[in-house]
């Protein structure tokens, strides 16, 4: 008899193809649909990102004026969205607010029971549109402030900032936030696209899948841990007037006490790269560019204390998370917003997958051991 295997949390289980993106953690590299994530980061813009994760290729201009000029036109929030919204309390978590609006929108949608590739296509797309708005929306409630209407003359980036903070971004900022999102699409296999593929093979609906997905995005295993570093920078103390060093030391003595008491500490270590994440390069120097327009040394001095710490003590390197955390703060989001903005950026690669899932698909039920009492009987 062959020995049984079990594959805790699936580790090291390759379940099926995919040819949306590649991590190779040996050459430390991410591939989206063949192209390196640092290269469509440096010379892209998200909406030709998103299209490249939907249809394989990049888009010509022609297309991608088609694709924009769609994307454009549905960026505003139904009433019945803000209706919805407008229901649930300030005191509901941020992710819960767009769960809740994700699957709102599914139950209105005039398709929402069309997997047809057509179809599935026009909700991806239309709900990529529609979400920067029920992100800008909900923290502009949080601090009292009325909805900003989208503006169709800005690409999607500045869009997003604009609807958000009420003005224009200057060109640093939406560069800055441009290449966030591109980093943030796509990562294959990760719990949330494994939780959108096990839903979509169910043959379920792709705003069903979407909805199921960001309730995996909010743990702070996954998604959740951008937020996770910025509660730990709080709790270090974000002190304006402090210099680098000085924050660095501080940061230090937090990271040596945490690991003391054997906490895990969010934004760093990751199942699949065990020697640094590909996209922390990229993101990192996200992070510097904001830091020296906002002129805040006092974050570098907090980031680097702690990631030093963190090499000398375990050699756990950061991931995406971690350098992305503070440059939202920095651009002025709330702390609660951080991982809405990661599902702003992911439901592209989610429904890439969810599409990729449906055109071959099997139904995803594994098998499990039982370890439960031997059979008995009612007496
Ligand atoms: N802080 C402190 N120790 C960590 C750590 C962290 N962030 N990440 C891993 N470790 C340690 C574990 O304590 C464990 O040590 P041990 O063998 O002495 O018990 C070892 O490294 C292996 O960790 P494990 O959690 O089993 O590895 P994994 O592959 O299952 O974990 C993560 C991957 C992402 C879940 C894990 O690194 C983690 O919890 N990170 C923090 C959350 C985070 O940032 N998530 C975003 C991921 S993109």
């Amino acid at each position: 008899m062959t020995e049984l295997q079990i594959h805790k949390g699936l580790a090291g289980v390759t379940v099926d193809y995919t040819a949306v993106s590649k991590v190779n953690p040996d050459s430390n590299s991410l591939l989206y649909r063949g192209y390196p994530v640092q290269e469509l980061a440096a010379r892209c813009s998200f909406e030709e990102v998103a299209y490249l994760l939907w249809n394989g290729e990049l888009p010509t201009a022609e297309q991608l004026t088609e694709f924009t000029r769609y994307e454009r036109s549905h960026r505003s929030l139904p009433d019945n969205i803000i209706a919805a919204i407008d229901l649930l309390p300030l005191t509901a978590h941020p992710m819960d607010v767009g769960r809740t609006a994700v699957s709102v929108m599914g139950a209105c949608h005039p398709l929402a029971a069309d997997s047809s590739v057509d179809a599935n296509m026009e909700k991806a797309t239309s709900l990529f549109a529609a979400f920067p708005a029920v992100v800008a929306y909900d923290q502009r409630r949080r601090r009292n402030q009325p909805l900003v209407e989208p503006r169709d003359d800005l690409g999607y980036a500045a869009n997003f900032l604009w609807m958000t903070f009420g003005d224009e971004a200057p060109a640093e900022v939406v560069n800055a936030f441009n290449v966030s999102m591109i980093l943030y699409a796509e990562h294959s296999f990760n719990a949330s696209t494994f939780a959108a593929r096990v839903i979509t093979s169910t043959l379920a609906d792709l705003h069903s899948a979407v909805t199921g997905a960001i309730g995996a995005l909010k743990g702070p295993l996954h998604g959740g841990a951008n937020e996770a570093v910025m509660h730990t920078f709080e709790e270090i103390g974000i002190r304006k007037d402090e210099s680098e060093e000085e924050a660095a030391s501080r940061a230090k003595a937090w990271m040596e006490d945490a690991l003391a008491q054997k906490k895990k500490v969010m934004g760093f270590g990751h199942r699949v790269y065990k020697n640094g994440d590909s996209r922390v390069p990229t993101m990192k120097a996200a992070l510097d560019a904001m830091i020296a327009y906002y002129g805040r040394d006092e974050i570098l001095g907090l980031y680097s204390g702690l990631e030093r710490a963190m090499d000398e003590a375990k050699s756990i390197k950061p991931n995406l998370d971690y350098p992305a955390g503070p440059t939202y703060h920095l651009m002025g989001f709330d702390t609660e917003m951080f991982t809405p903005l990661f599902i702003a950026a992911r439901i592209t690669g989610w429904t890439a997958h969810i599409m990729e899932q449906v055109a071959s698909n099997s139904l995803i039920r594994p098998l499990s051991a039982y370890n439960g009492p031997d059979e008995r009987h009612l007496s």
